[in-house]
Formats: structure tokens, C-alpha cells, sequence
């Protein structure tokens, strides 16, 4: 662990492995198994790292591209949360100043332990720093971080809405007073649509309506919006899930509606 990080934990970790602390979180995150693991190692880790040649997230989010140099430039540590075999804006970041030095979390340890086979065997030279926590619980002191990014890292967490505010209430309190959240996260376009297609199945709808929407939980918290309005819309299909499955038998978009936020602490 760079020593810079080593000063912003407010706890000990249970356990120091290679450098990264490990928190002991593997049940609140997703329950990976080795064939995941096998398939992180073999290809997607390289493939998701490597964003040279198409950096998607700047087509859908043209925004993304401002934030991401401007992060780049500045080159000031930051803090990626839930950052999964995607690992995040990290990616788009680090492709743009490769001398940056972040902190990759996430709660599954196997993950983490994953990454950190990865970095070591082929990107040594890395300024990633890995740790593996809960996002609604950060071990790290307040007002740490000028940035703290995300993909559908909070949208992913398991505790519901009550949760997801105290996912970001945590991004709120880690973060330096005038620093930034930059996060992309997801919720579904239209509730009656996913009703509408169990109905046509005979089957019970599963997916639960959130009580507040992304913009509710921002405004139950002190952040400022700086940007809100760069959307992405993607239809789920059966290369998803079931619901995409029945979304394409009865010819309905069940479409998933991905926000690029910049949110600022006052
Ligand atoms: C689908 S991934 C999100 C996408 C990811 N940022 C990427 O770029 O690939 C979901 C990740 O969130 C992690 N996660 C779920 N709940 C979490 C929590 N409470 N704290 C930290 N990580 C969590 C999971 O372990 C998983 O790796």
C-alpha cells in the first residue's frame, strides 16, 4: 500500500496481503467463483484495462472525457469504489496519465486478489493500490479524497435504496470538502414495462421498483450537481437474463437507463 493511502484508513484490516488490506466484506459483495476468476486472468482484465483503442465510455458520455483528463491532469489520488473486473473509470483515467496513483476497491477479496495477480504478472509498474471494503462502510478517514469515481459500482450494492444513500452519504464524507463524486450509475427507464412482460409470462415480477429515484437520493444528500443530463440507454436482451430473454420474446425494450454524475461536495 503507497504510504499517501496508508494515512487516510481509519481502521486495520484483518488481513495485509502483497500490500493491500482486506477488510473481511466477501459476503456483502457478488459472489464470484473461480471460473470467473479463470476468465478475469485469462482475458477480461487485459481487455478491460487496455481502453486505448475504444474508449466507449467518452462515446456514450461525451462529459466523461472532460472529467476524466481533468482528473488525469491534475494527477491527485483517487478512489474507486466497487470497481469489479471493469475496474471502474480507473481504466479511461489511467490511459490518459499512467503515472496517476488511485486505490481500486471493492468488497469481494477474491477480486481484489485477482487484480493484484494481474498488476503484478503484467502491469508491475501500475500505481493501482488494492483494497477490498464495503462501500457503505469505508474504513477510511473524512475528507480524504478529491475524487471518488464509480461505474454502476453504488447502482450494484445490495442494501436497497437505504443502502445506495449510504453508499453515497460514505462517497460524501471521504471526499475533501470541493471534491468530486464522478460516477456512471443505472436504473431501469420504466418500472411498467418489466411488470407488463412477467404478466405476459404467467410469471411474478421480481425486480422492485426503487423507492426513491437517482435523483431523490442525490437531493437526501449535500451534494451540488454538477452534471446530470448525459444519458445512456441500452435495451436488455437475452445475452442479460431472463428478463431480457421475455423482453425479446414479447418484442418489448426494457431499456436501462445509464447517468454520467458529477456530483461536487459543498
Ligand atoms: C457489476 S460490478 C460493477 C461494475 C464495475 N465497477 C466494473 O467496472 O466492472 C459490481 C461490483 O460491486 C461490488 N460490490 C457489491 N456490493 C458492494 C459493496 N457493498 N461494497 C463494495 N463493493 C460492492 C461487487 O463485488 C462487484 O465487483
Amino acid at each position: 500500500m503507497d504510504k499517501i493511502f496508508m494515512d487516510l484508513f481509519s481502521k486495520e484490516p484483518l488481513e495485509i496481503l502483497d500490500g493491500d488490506y482486506h477488510y473481511g466484506t466477501d459476503d456483502v459483495g457478488d459472489q464470484f467463483d473461480e471460473h470467473d476468476e479463470a476468465r478475469w486472468l485469462s482475458s477480461r482484465f487485459k481487455e478491460n484495462i487496455d481502453v486505448s483503442k475504444e474508449p466507449w465510455l467518452f462515446s456514450w458520455f461525451p462529459m466523461s472525457q472532460e472529467i476524466c483528463q481533468k482528473i488525469a491532469d491534475e494527477g491527485k489520488p483517487f478512489l474507486e469504489i466497487a470497481c469489479g473486473p471493469g475496474m471502474g473509470l480507473t481504466p479511461f483515467i489511467r490511459n490518459k496519465n499512467p503515472e496517476i496513483v488511485c486505490l481500486a476497491t471493492d468488497a469481494s477479496s477474491r477480486l481484489i486478489k485477482a487484480w493484484r495477480k494481474y498488476i503484478n504478472s503484467q502491469i508491475s509498474d501500475s500505481k493501482i493500490n488494492l483494497a477490498s471494503f464495503n462501500a457503505l462502510d469505508m474504513p477510511l478517514k473524512d475528507h480524504s479524497f478529491d475524487y471518488v469515481t464509480s461505474y454502476i459500482g453504488i447502482s450494484n450494492t445490495r442494501d436497497g435504496v437505504e443502502g445506495k444513500l449510504q453508499a453515497l452519504k460514505e462517497v460524501y464524507r471521504v471526499l475533501k470538502p470541493g471534491g468530486y463524486f464522478v460516477g456512471v450509475e443505472a436504473d431501469f427507464e420504466d418500472y411498467s414495462k418489466i411488470d407488463e412482460v412477467f404478466k405476459l409470462a404467467g410469471r411474478e415480477n421480481y425486480y422492485v421498483k426503487p423507492e426513491l429515484s437517482w435523483a431523490e437520493k442525490i437531493a437526501a444528500t449535500d451534494f451540488e450537481i454538477v452534471s446530470d443530463d448525459q444519458h445512456y440507454i441500452r435495451n436488455f436482451t437475452s445475452d442479460d437474463n431472463e428478463l431480457g430473454a421475455y423482453a425479446d420474446q414479447f418484442g418489448i425494450e426494457i431499456g436501462l437507463k445509464n447517468t454520467l454524475y458529477i456530483l461536487r461536495k459543498k
